[in-house]
């Protein structure tokens, strides 16, 4: 048993998709989450850029003694190297690993999609797990970089339909490719994605099975806790936000991708220092 909280952590506010289902799985436990909302996005950046961010978020987490940590954030989890990882005092967690061994139990034909930022898809990270996985795969990926800024805007599935058909229009423009290689499975592999269910699976089609990477490593950190002898059992776990820039668009934004779940207090923080 160890009731420290668990440390989860993107670039901006899309990562609070993971702390919804980690409140689903895992209703015992206090989450410290920190949205890098200074520096977002990260899906455009170099990957060094994106490892000097990584390496300063985690230091926070570190600081806050959590028991482990979550890279909630697609393009961290692709990014941050396996090896820095294992040196960590505490176990990490992405959310790369095992959504592409879900895409991998999924698929009946063997064509996967992955959509993700620009630096996700440059990474190759679930191209590379896949092969790996799935002998003989054909994988088809694409960066969708307008996902998040129509998602942030509020453009997504349960929006007014005016809204929804620019969302549509855009879907068509990235998705159309893939679609037409015969998918069966399409990875969301970005935070925002999910957001966008609804109108990527109407698209997409009804038999292709599309793969959330925050359910799933939601999932998996239950399962490693547990293994671990890590598991907290407070009666109701507490989440206590952390953000790099003023909360003020934090408390808008967030009930976007938190869903029903009304989080806990929101401080600002300096993450250069870290
Ligand atoms: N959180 C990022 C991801 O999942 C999307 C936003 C960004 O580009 O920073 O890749």
């Amino acid at each position: 048993m160890d009731n420290r909280p668990i440390g989860v952590f993107d670039s901006g506010l899309g990562g609070l998709t993971g702390v919804r289902e980690l409140r689903k799985h895992l209703p015992h436990e206090d989450i410290i989450y920190f949205g890098d909302t200074g520096r977002v996005p990260y899906g455009s950046r170099s990957p060094e850029i994106i490892l000097q961010y990584t390496r300063q978020d985690i230091a926070f987490l570190l600081s806050k003694d959590v028991k482990c940590i979550m890279a909630a954030c697609g393009t961290v989890s692709s990014t941050y190297p396996a090896a820095e990882a294992a040196q960590l005092p505490v176990p990490y967690l992405g959310v790369v690993d095992a959504a592409a061994r879900e895409a991998a139990f999924a698929t009946r034909n063997r064509r996967i999609g992955i959509i993700g930022t620009a630096a996700t898809i440059r990474s190759r990270s679930y191209e590379k797990l896949l092969r790996q996985l799935v002998p003989g795969a054909e994988i088809t990926a694409r960066p969708c970089p307008l996902f998040v800024p129509l998602v942030e805007a509020g453009y997504v599935d349960h929006s007014a339909p005016d809204k929804q058909q620019i969302t549509k229009l855009v879907i068509a423009q990235y998705l159309t490719e893939i679609r037409d290689a015969g998918v069966d499975t399409l990875i969301l592999g970005c935070t925002h994605y999910p957001l966008l269910k609804t109108m990527i699976g109407e698209f997409m089609g009804r038999d292709v099975v599309l793969i959330d990477p925050a359910k799933t490593a939601a999932h998996r950190l239950e399962q490693m806790l547990a293994e671990r002898g890590l598991r907290g059992d407070h009666p109701t776990g507490q989440a206590h936000f952390f953000v790099s820039d003023v909360p003020d668009s934090f408390a808008q934004t967030a009930d976007l991708f938190l869903g029903e779940y009304k989080g806990g207090p929101i401080d600002q923080i300096a993450i250069d220092k870290y």
